[in-house]
């Protein structure tokens, strides 16, 4: 029962992950197919083993977190996300369901547009506000960026309030353009054009969106029954208001012709201009939908099937290694170039030399390659019934392909490290590390642009960025270099200072000290010197913050070369600090709070930083001062004195159910 709990926890762990790595950073790092398995592993526990419930389980959230920028709007009616079926057993399943509940039913099916949900409403026929999907009940106001999409109506002939959904995508033409741009300008490419949306849709410089050539499909009307009694008659209500509607529709009588309708444009997926990564199969009759009903996640009455993740064979020619910031080889495969999922792959992850062990990959096998949501597709496995005696075992190479410097593998480590610090591709590795998008994001700043900088001696370490704006003459020499882009590059740099603490930690590469830590240590030490001045003790009181991070932190910033790298961004007036997160006003404001006995529902540093978050202090004994002590399973003597004491007492549930208030 332990192990099952366990994995319950680490699933929820791994899914928290995934999902904002999908929502907020844009930058997914496994593929959509591994996020459903783990999902539906996820849940098909909590359905085996009910006693582990909680409500903050990925299951029970529709996925997707608010990011910082933009105002947050409180969605008036939840946006929904949908179930997933991955064949024709599961939508059968959901057939008979739909069935059981509301009868003989139509299905109206739609194209799955792989881009970002979006919420326009329209007040007295004019577009009032774009809002993004967020946590499904709180999203972003991108109102100004949205407005830029040529095709959205700014004036529709109806004059009651209404809200639309629909979802924001970009063009397969717009991307790779937009990524062939990138590439020459040396900047990070966007994974795929939901990436490339979703970054789009959230830049602060409503230009830059504008020129991003972004489009909308818009699917769903709320309230709809206020006008029509269909979903399809919402659909062409839409089209006759002036929305872009997507074409491909077919209203089924029933589910064997929805599968094959699925199955017919399945063969046409790679014709269309932009990305599908399924069908939505929604109830058509409005009066069924709402008999229904939803989950909290999800409609009853719609279903998302997904593609399965597009999978090719293609030769393997060779094994290369590439090094990363913090001295990580990487393997690569260089392949025999093929199509998937509509664009030209030539190279695929290795990931590590056990990997390649493990799948016996040899240099010149045939290989069976993946491409879903990430850029660089995998390696799933050879085919070795293909060779033919000429297939070459790899041999992991002994030193570092860029500085010589023997390679290292630790112990508990899959991977081998280039452990000089100096190492020319660690220096440029780090430094666009810094400059990237989810650091301190300075457009123009690619990997290629920071090569091609250090090799006119013009960037060694991070400090120097700031600095180039004096070097015009030499940079302006470079190759591909002309004035516009000197002058947008100094503007991105400048701009840059002014980001929050957590920007520039995530920038810096502290081992160990992704975005997620950088945010939740930005916000508990607010300005970089208490950060610095922070003992291992007290890092590790920081709730997510483990021991082997906080001896990270400890060991950059007592490091001299690391401190005189800091003085230095100080010197060029590159922000240290942070606003201060609002204090929400609580029931637990002011006081003086005692945590004891076992809590199950949040361990103890959680606890301190949402009680902290909601205003109390939380000591460790009870004392006079105590104002409230929270106890959880086998309190002991803390409770009793707080008892004899008279100081007010809560049990864990009354707590928990506080908390959820709160949150
Ligand atoms: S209906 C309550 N229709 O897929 C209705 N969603 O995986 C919710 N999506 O959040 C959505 N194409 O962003 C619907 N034709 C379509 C869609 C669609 C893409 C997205 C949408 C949704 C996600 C769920």
């Amino acid at each position: 029962m332990e192990e099952v709990q366990k994995r319950i926890e680490q699933l929820r762990t791994m899914l928290r992950k995934y999902s904002y790595e999908y929502y907020v950073n844009d930058a997914p790092s496994v593929p959509d197919s591994e996020y459903d398995t783990l999902m539906n592993e996820l849940r098909s526990l909590e359905q085996k083993y009910p006693q582990f419930h909680d409500p903050n389980s990925p299951t029970e959230i529709v996925n997707g977190t608010v990011s910082e920028k933009f105002e947050k709007i409180v969605h008036k009616r939840m946006m929904l996300s949908l179930g997933n079926a991955y064949n024709f057993e599961d939508l059968k399943a959901f057939d008979e369901a739909v069935r059981k509940e509301a009868g003989n039913v139509r299905y109206e099916v739609e194209l799955k547009i792989d881009g970002l949900a979006m919420s326009i409403t329209y007040i007295n026929g004019k577009f009032y506000q774009a809002v993004t999907r967020g946590d499904g009940e709180v999203g972003e106001d991108v109102t100004a960026n949205v407005r830029t999409i040529p095709t959205i109506p700014m004036t529709i002939s109806l004059k009651d309030e209404i809200e639309i959904r629909g979802e924001v995508y970009m063009p397969k033409s717009s991307f790779e353009e937009l990524n062939a741009k990138r590439l020459e300008n040396g900047e990070e490419l966007f994974a795929n054009p939901r990436n490339a949306a979703a970054g789009s849709v959230r830049q602060l410089d409503y230009r830059i969106a504008a020129s991003r050539k972004l489009d909308g499909f818009w699917y769903h009307v709320c309230d709809a029954e206020k006008w029509v009694d269909t979903h399809s008659g919402s659909l062409q209500m839409l089209d006759e208001l002036g929305f872009v509607t997507n074409p491909v529709r077919k209203v089924c009588d029933t589910m064997e012709e929805v599968w094959e309708h699925i199955q017919d444009m399945t063969g046409k997926r790679s014709s269309l201009p932009y990305e599908i990564d399924g069908m939505v199969i929604k109830v058509d009759s409005l009066q069924a939908q709402r008999q229904l009903g939803t989950t909290i996640r999800v409609p009853k009455w719609a279903i998302a099937y997904k593609f399965p993740a597009e999978e090719v064979v293609t030769k393997l020619e060779d094994i290369f290694v590439t090094v990363g910031r913090t001295g990580k080889i990487t393997p690569n495969a260089r392949l025999t170039p093929v199509r998937i999922a509509g664009t030209s792959v030539g190279f695929a992850q290795l990931h590590n030399l056990d990997n390649i062990t493990a799948k016996d990959i040899r240099i010149g096998d045939d290989v069976v390659v993946r491409k879903a949501g990430d850029i660089i597709p995998e390696v799933l496995r050879s085919l070795p019934e293909r060779r033919d005696g000429s297939q070459i075992p790899y041999e992991f190479p002994k030193v570092c392909p860029v500085c010589g410097s023997p390679l290292h593998k630790f112990e508990d480590e899959a991977h081998h490290y280039c452990l000089n610090t100096e190492c020319e591709a660690r220096i440029t590795e780090s430094i666009a590390h810094f400059a990237s998008r989810d650091a301190m994001n300075i457009e123009g700043l690619g990997i290629k642009r920071v090569e091609q900088l250090h090799q006119a001696g013009l960037l060694n370490h991070i400090d120097d960025i700031y600095n180039l704006k004096f070097e015009e003459e030499k940079i302006l020499a470079l190759d591909k270099m002309g004035k516009n882009s000197f002058l947008n590059l100094v503007s991105a740099i400048e701009n840059s200072k002014q980001n929050p603490l957590d920007k520039l930690l995530t920038g810096l590469g502290i081992k160990q000290v992704g975005e997620k830590a950088a945010k939740v240590l930005a916000q508990k030490f607010v300005t970089m010197e208490a950060l610095q001045n922070a003992t291992v003790e007290e890092l590790t009181k920081v709730n997510d913050i483990g021991e082997i991070t906080a001896i990270g932190l400890r060991a950059y910033f007592d490091d001299e070369h690391n401190k005189a790298i800091l003085t230095a961004l100080k010197a060029h007036g590159v922000r240290m600090d942070c606003d201060v997160a609002q204090q929400q006003e609580s029931y637990f404001t002011g006081k003086t709070v005692v945590l004891t006995g076992t809590l199950s529902k949040y361990d103890r540093k959680e606890a301190t930083e949402k009680l902290e978050q909601l205003g109390a202090k939380v000591t460790s004994s009870v004392t006079k001062k105590t104002d409230l002590v929270i106890y959880g399973e086998s309190a002991g003597s803390k409770l009793t004195k707080a008892q004899q004491l008279q100081i007010e007492t809560m049990d864990e549930e009354a707590f928990n159910e506080m908390m959820q208030e709160y949150e």
